[in-house]
This record gives C-alpha cells, sequence and structure tokens, in this order.
C-alpha cells in the first residue's frame, strides 16, 4: 500500500512536470507572441514575432531593456510587483489591440523572480463570436435604456399632469412658460402636491431636455456631506472611506437641470455657497483647485413656508431672491376639489393594470368622501389611500365604507393621531401574535416587518411629511429618509 502511494505520488510529480512544460511549449508554439522578464521587469526573453511587432527586427537587441521601452503599455511590472497573475487582458498597441495573459514566475521559496506574458489573440477577430455577443448585448442595453428614457420622459412630461381645474390649469401654464425660459424656478406646495413631477415635466419641455436631469433631495443628506454632494472631491481631498474622490452633483449636471428638493431645510453655510456659484457660475471641487465652469439650470422646490424662514433668519434673504425669478405655487388638492375625481380614476386605472384587476369603480358617496377629506399629504396620500382602499375591497366598487378608515369621518386631526397609536399598538401586536405559517420568522425580518409597518404608519399620520413624522417619533431625518429607502418604503 505505502509503496503503492509513493510510486503514485512519483507519477503524480512526473505527469505534472510534463503537464507544465507542454502548457509552456503550446502557449509558446500557439502564441503570437512570449516575453519573459526579469524581478525588475526587464526582458530576458522575446520570441522574433513578438519583437517584430513593435517594430524590433532582432529579439536580441532588447534584451535587457525595462518591457515598457519595448512594449507600450505593457503591464509586466505590475505582475512582477504584485506577484499576482493577469489571466486575460486587452493590450492596446499601435495597430488592433490584442489579448494577452501574465503570469508570474515564482522561486522555490514563492518568491517572485519575473513574468511570462503570452499574447493569446493578437486580434480581435479570434475571439468575435464573444465580442459578436458582446456587441450585441451592448446594443440591446443601448436600445433598452433608450426606450427607458422616452418612457421616463412621456411619465413626466405635462401630458400626464393630471388635473383640468382651474388652480391646475394655471400651475400648468406657469411651468410651460417656466419651460421656455432660463432663469432658476422655484416651485412652492405643501409635500406631495407634484412638485417633482412638475420640475421633471419643466426640464422635459425646456431647451436642456436632452441633458441630464439631476436630484438632490436637500433633507435627505446628512448636513456634513451636503457640500460633497453638491460640488464633489478630488481624489484625497478628505480623508475617510471614500478617498477615489467623487463627482459632484453640479457637474453631473452640466448641460442639464439641477433639481434642489426640500431646499429649505439647506443649512445656513451651503446657502451661501449655493448663491456664490450662482452668481459667479462657477465652483471648485472639494480640495482641487480646478474651476469648473456650470452651465446648470436650477430648479428649487421646497414644502416648506420660505419667505418665513427668511423672516426667521433661518434663509437667506438673497438666495431667496435669486431662485424666486420664476414662482410657481402649487396649490393643496383640497383646493382643487375639481381634479379629484380624475386624479382617483387614473391612480385606479393604474392600479388596476398593475394588480390585474378589473375595472375599478367609485360609489358616489366614496367620491363625496374624497372630496370632503383635506389631504394632507395631498396626491400623493390620496394614491396611498387609494392603493389600501383597493387592498381592503371585496369588490371592484370601492364604498365610502371602506374609505372611512382613512378619510371618512372629517376629523382629520384626530385621525393622524389615531394612526399613530394604531401604528405603535396594533401592529406591535401583529407581530407578535402572528403564526407564520411557514414556520417561525427569522429575528432579522421580523424586525425589517416591523420597522417597515412602523414607519410607513408614521408616515401616513403626517401625511407623508417625512421631517414631520421623523420629528413625531424621535428620529432624526436623515435617519428615515435612509430607512425609507433602505426598506423601499414608498413615501
Ligand atoms: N397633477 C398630478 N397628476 C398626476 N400625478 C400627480 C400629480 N401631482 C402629483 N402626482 C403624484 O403624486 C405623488 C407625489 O408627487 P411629487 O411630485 O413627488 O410631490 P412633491 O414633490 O410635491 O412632494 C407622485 O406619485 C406623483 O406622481
Ligand atoms: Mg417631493
Amino acid at each position: 500500500m505505502e509503496i503503492e502511494t509513493t510510486a503514485l505520488l512519483a507519477d503524480y510529480e512526473h505527469v505534472r512536470k510534463l503537464a507544465m512544460q507542454s502548457l509552456f511549449q503550446s502557449l509558446d508554439k500557439f502564441s503570437e507572441g512570449t516575453v519573459i522578464v526579469d524581478r525588475n521587469a526587464r526582458v530576458v526573453w522575446i520570441n522574433q514575432h513578438y519583437a517584430a511587432r513593435f517594430g524590433f527586427d532582432d529579439p536580441a537587441a532588447v534584451i535587457g531593456l525595462d518591457c515598457e521601452s519595448v512594449i507600450p503599455n505593457s503591464m509586466m511590472r505590475d505582475v512582477v510587483k504584485g506577484g499576482e497573475p493577469i489571466l486575460l487582458d486587452i493590450l492596446e498597441t499601435d495597430r488592433d489591440p490584442i489579448v494577452v495573459t501574465r503570469l508570474p514566475i515564482k522561486d522555490d521559496n514563492g518568491d517572485t523572480i519575473g513574468a511570462v506574458g503570452f499574447v493569446l489573440f493578437n486580434e480581435l477577430k479570434g475571439l468575435s463570436p464573444l465580442f459578436s455577443q458582446y456587441a450585441r448585448l451592448r446594443a440591446e442595453l443601448i436600445s433598452t435604456r433608450q426606450s427607458l428614457a422616452q418612457v421616463r420622459r412621456a411619465k413626466y412630461s405635462f401630458s400626464s399632469l393630471i388635473g383640468t381645474s382651474a388652480a391646475s390649469l394655471e400651475v400648468k401654464r406657469q411651468a410651460r412658460r417656466a419651460a421656455r425660459l432660463t432663469s432658476p424656478v422655484l416651485l412652492l406646495g405643501e409635500t406631495g402636491t407634484g412638485k417633482e413631477l412638475l420640475a421633471h415635466a419643466i426640464h422635459g419641455a425646456s431647451g436642456r431636455a436632452d441633458g441630464p436631469l439631476v436630484t438632490v433631495n436637500v433633507a435627505a443628506i446628512p448636513d456634513t456631506l451636503l457640500e460633497l454632494e453638491f460640488f464633489g472631491a478630488e481624489p484625497g481631498a478628505y480623508t475617510g472611506a471614500d478617498r477615489k474622490g467623487r463627482i459632484g452633483k453640479f457637474e453631473l449636471a452640466q448641460g442639464g437641470t439641477l433639481f434642489l428638493d426640500e431646499i429649505g431645510d439647506m443649512p445656513l453655510a451651503l446657502q451661501g455657497k449655493l448663491l456664490r456659484v450662482l452668481q459667479e457660475q462657477e465652483f471648485e471641487p472639494l480640495g482641487s483647485n480646478r474651476i469648473m465652469r456650470t452651465d446648470v439650470r436650477i430648479i428649487a422646490a421646497t414644502s416648506a413656508d420660505l419667505p418665513a424662514l427668511v423672516a426667521q433668519g433661518r434663509f437667506r434673504a438673497d438666495l431667496y431672491y435669486r431662485l424666486n425669478v420664476l414662482m410657481i405655487r402649487v396649490p393643496p388638492l383640497r383646493e382643487r376639489l375639481a381634479d379629484i375625481e380624475g386624479m382617483a380614476y387614473a391612480i385606479l386605472d393604474k392600479l388596476s393594470v398593475e394588480s390585474g384587476a378589473g375595472h375599478l369603480e367609485l360609489d358616489r358617496d366614496a367620491l363625496a368622501a374624497l372630496c370632503s377629506y383635506n389631504w394632507p399629504g395631498n396626491v400623493r396620500e390620496l394614491r396611498n389611500t387609494l392603493e389600501r382602499a383597493v387592498l381592503l375591497s371585496d369588490s371592484e366598487r370601492i364604498d365610502a365604507h371602506v374609505l372611512a378608515r382613512f378619510v371618512g369621518d372629517g376629523r382629520e386631526q384626530h385621525r393622524a393621531e389615531d394612526e399613530a397609536r394604531r401604528a405603535l399598538g396594533a401592529h406591535g401586536g401583529q407581530v407578535a401574535a402572528s403564526p407564520d405559517l411557514a414556520g417561525p420568522q427569522r429575528y432579522e425580518d421580523a424586525m425589517q416587518d416591523f420597522e417597515r409597518r412602523f414607519l410607513t404608519d408614521a408616515l401616513r399620520a403626517a401625511g407623508g411629511h417625512v421631517a414631520k413624522a421623523a420629528a413625531r417619533i424621535g428620529m432624526a431625518r436623515a435617519t428615515l429618509y435612509r430607512r425609507i429607502v433602505a426598506l423601499g418604503i414608498e413615501v
């Protein structure tokens, strides 16, 4: 037994050596080029064909030269230094790019003493099945992206803005006018009134429609990171996890529109910097001395009472005036009751398509209930309410009874508080009590379920107003935003 194993091992060793030898020989034979370098990345050996490719008729003439002076763009030095192979790479040459593989050569101690490089294909044609597949996928990706962009544009165009009330028509008229002009736009209105939708429509109908629309939600980003978010940073400009540098939103929005949502939440110091950028039309990424001209149109929005913030000294008057060139006040839903029916049906139609349900209808008394409620969360709350009503409804007709839970009794102030209490009480109990048919739920999943429900209810109780909800449940605003994103909660 013992002898057999030893013989076998010796045999294996023999086979391994042969394999290595023949591997090298086949690579050398089939390869269009081979090069070997020493531990200083100097050429030790290169075959004639490869040397000729780089313009050297006599391979012997390049022995001892730095590999880069023979093969421009060579990465052999990296392999020698790092001791790690680069199994597949594309090397740009002054003719066609070639496909290469590079392996370190180690001594018995495992130290790297050189490296060997092979050309696997001396033209990418050899890889054409792979590349045509790649090219096809790429073309598909581009066309998908284009149609997605088209859908997006349609989704956020003026025609997708629902509302035929006098107030809505006036908002649309002002927004169309703003689209034709180039000054900053300021959108004022309660949360959920459609400010973001309008910003998209204005961008899409403006001369910058082919440029990017970049959004910064000022309320969602911690104060300390806002400046970085806006202006970006050079690599190594600041210490911390992200040393790679970062492109700021101003730079990303070049040639397009920068939508500054919840601008009322912007810290005073940054307001000053933003004002300077707007005045001078240039900015400097953090830690750089690169001055960039801005070619960005600003659309700002807020649900805060901006003039009041100015009066309290919490928003700079000069920035306010700078932004307030084209101001559009978006009225709350309760001031455009004539829109409710059309909006409700547009939402229901979408829901029936999404859920595959039949045609959804509103009872007359249901419509009356929707019209007598005061909608602190505006269109967003209307959508959430209808979504929940559809879920609760047994039939495809939604009646006032189902809606009563959300909008029914007309005592909205109490409702919000009840909701908050319910969020804590009923749902807290529900998690503990709900028996999972598939066996016990994992602790983490249960906690996530609870958190999602708790935050959803807290948001709904605050009419979709994140800052308000955060204050009520004693959570930092930015933290709440992060959790909303992480848990995929619809606001
Ligand atoms: N006029 C409108 N027509 C159709 N949908 C609207 C309209 N206004 C708002 N919405 C919808 O209501 C929700 C909230 O709108 P959004 O633009 O995010 O509001 P805001 O930015 O003012 O908080 C979105 O789902 C949006 O599509
Ligand atoms: Mg918004």
